[in-house]
């Protein structure tokens, strides 16, 4: 027994030295390494066949291995920044030089952050959005060195609940936007900062609330040409598969959004827009519908695309729906504003699910000044890029895949307590179909250890994917827990 501890612990060892020792590009994928992290296996080569863009633009696979990639930026010395906010990290991959079509190395900029999400660059300062503060670091883009501490600017966020994830912006205005979404489906907030939109100086000062009602807006970016502010906006649960539409909505200083008295264009919520009809009448509706839950976050407007068709136009990432009978989201969609106003919604980047299976849930889209395009996934934990098809075709990935060692049996006396705190904790609510709350459309766990590892089940809920709640767990009950759910599920 102690033995094969022993193994596994020297194996691990060994994969993670060369890792360290190869430059990226030569290290052999392991998908075993990016389960420990807490990731899904990798698609294999064929799975990834299935993605598609629009006639003209070929997919790359920039970087993979990199287990819950969320929030990208790019410096402007060309290298994409990567927030991960299980493992509290933020990469570096360095740009594609020899042309291979993926990142030539990466480096770990900053660890021990608390689920840092979105990034931004400003004045030399590298800004962190952690779940409940706001960071910054001195952050040369030549030298791709930080300098002296990670200093919080603004800190005391309402952290936790459905939706800890902050996303930080620069606006054309010289203020940081800082969007923190509800704690909650659907009620009414305690802590005026949720569910809106902030605003603050560079420094951190002079918070003021500068848009509310809005549900959670993971994304936002400026209309180029313009000071128009949009934010994606994704809609409540528990009112079937087809209602309310996830949204759109151009974001002005003191807007109200509905949240949690209206949805969609200002229909009243069952739970909470009884006697709430002056509100919902002043309340703003969305500028463009997204389908029920697809779950739509990061948005960039495309500013150096060559084409006509997609200069202006937005990318919007689909992380795809949790709780819809059919699958719907996982994609990437362009949104194109019609002389008259009105915006059209097409397929970008496709293919992640199909007839149910999931292989990828895209969450944000950046540009760089070639017009390439950047996503990242964080179930696959990779990160996609897409060219021109005259630029470079789609290069052949060496991935042998290997298998997962087994792990030491189980302890029954832990895996015991884990089914206490499962019970105490009402996983079952949103987990076993049989026992789901009226109303609520179950995801059941299955085939955890085929993706997760104890350590990674046990990050997971210390970082639960949204709007799974935070459960209040020490290390010790997380483990717990982990270990009864690789026994269970
Ligand atoms: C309010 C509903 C809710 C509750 C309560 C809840 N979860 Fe979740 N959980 C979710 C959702 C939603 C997901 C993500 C599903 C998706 O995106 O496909 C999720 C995902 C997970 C996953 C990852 C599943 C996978 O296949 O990768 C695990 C493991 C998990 N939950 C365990 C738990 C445990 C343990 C508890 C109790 C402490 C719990 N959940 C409580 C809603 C909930």
């Amino acid at each position: 027994m102690r033995r094969a501890l022993w193994i596994l612990a020297l194996l691990a060892a060994a994969v993670t030295a060369c890792r360290l020792l190869l430059p990226d590009r030569y290290v052999v994928n392991a998908p075993v390494l990016n389960t420990l992290l807490g990731g899904h296996e990798p698609p294999s080569e064929a799975e990834r066949q299935r993605l598609r863009a629009p006639e003209g633009f070929s997919i790359q696979f920039f970087a993979e291995d990199l287990p819950n990639a969320r929030f990208l930026r790019l410096t402007p010395a060309g290298d994409l920044l990567v927030s991960r906010p299980r493992a509290g990290e933020v990469t570096l991959l360095r740009p594609d030089a020899d042309g291979d079509g993926r990142s030539d190395g990466r480096e770990l900029l900053l660890a021990g952050l608390n689920r840092p999400h979105g990034l931004e660059l400003h004045e030399g300062w590298l800004y962190v959005a952690e779940t409940d503060a706001v960071g910054r670091i001195r952050f040369d883009p030549r030298t791709r060195r930080t300098r002296g501490e990670f200093e919080r600017v603004l800190t005391g966020l309402p952290g936790g609940g459905n939706h800890w994830s902050r996303t930080v912006r620069f606006g054309p205005d010289g203020w940081l936007y800082l969007s923190v979404g509800s704690s909650c489906n659907v009620c009414e907030e305690a802590d005026a900062r949720r569910a809106s939109l902030l605003r603050l100086r560079p420094d951190g000062s002079d918070v003021q609330i500068y848009a509310t009602g809005l549900r959670n807006a993971v994304g936002f970016d400026w209309r180029p040409g313009t000071s128009e502010l949009y934010a994606t906006d994704n809609g409540r649960d528990l009112l079937g598969d087809d209602f309310p539409p996830c949204e759109l909505n151009r974001v002005v200083e003191g807007g109200f959004y509905g949240w949690p008295y209206a949805n969609g264009d200002r229909v009243p919520d069952p739970d909470l827009g009884d006697g709430r009809a002056d509100l919902i009448r002043r309340s703003l509706p969305p500028v463009h519908d997204f389908r029920a839950h697809t779950a739509p976050l990061g948005i960039v407007f495309l500013r150096h695309a060559p084409e006509p068709e997609y200069r202006g136009a937005a990318l919007v990432a689909l992380h795809g729906s949790w709780n819809r009978t059919r699958k719907d989201g996982y994609e990437v969609v362009s949104l194109h504003w019609r002389d008259d106003g009105s915006i059209e919604e097409r397929e970008f980047l496709s293919g992640f699910e199909l007839d149910e299976d999931v292989i990828g849930r895209p969450v944000d889209v950046v540009e760089d000044e070639r017009g390439r395009i950047y996503v990242s996934d964080d179930y696959a934990g990779a990160i996609y890029r897409i060219v021109r098809s005259d630029a470079a075709g789609m290069p052949a990935r060496p991935a042998p895949r290997a298998a997962a060692a087994p792990g030491p049996p189980p302890d029954p006396r832990a895996v015991a307590r884990g089914l206490e705190l499962y019970q105490a904790h009402a996983c079952a609510t949103c987990h076993d179909p049989l026992r789901a709350a009226p109303g609520v459309v179950a995801s059941p766990l299955t085939d955890l250890a085929r993706r997760y590892d104890r350590a990674g089940l046990a990050a997971l809920l210390r970082t639960p994917p949204s709007p799974m709640p935070v459960a209040a767990l020490d290390d010790a009950q997380r483990d717990d827990l982990a270990r009864y759910l690789l026994q269970a599920f």
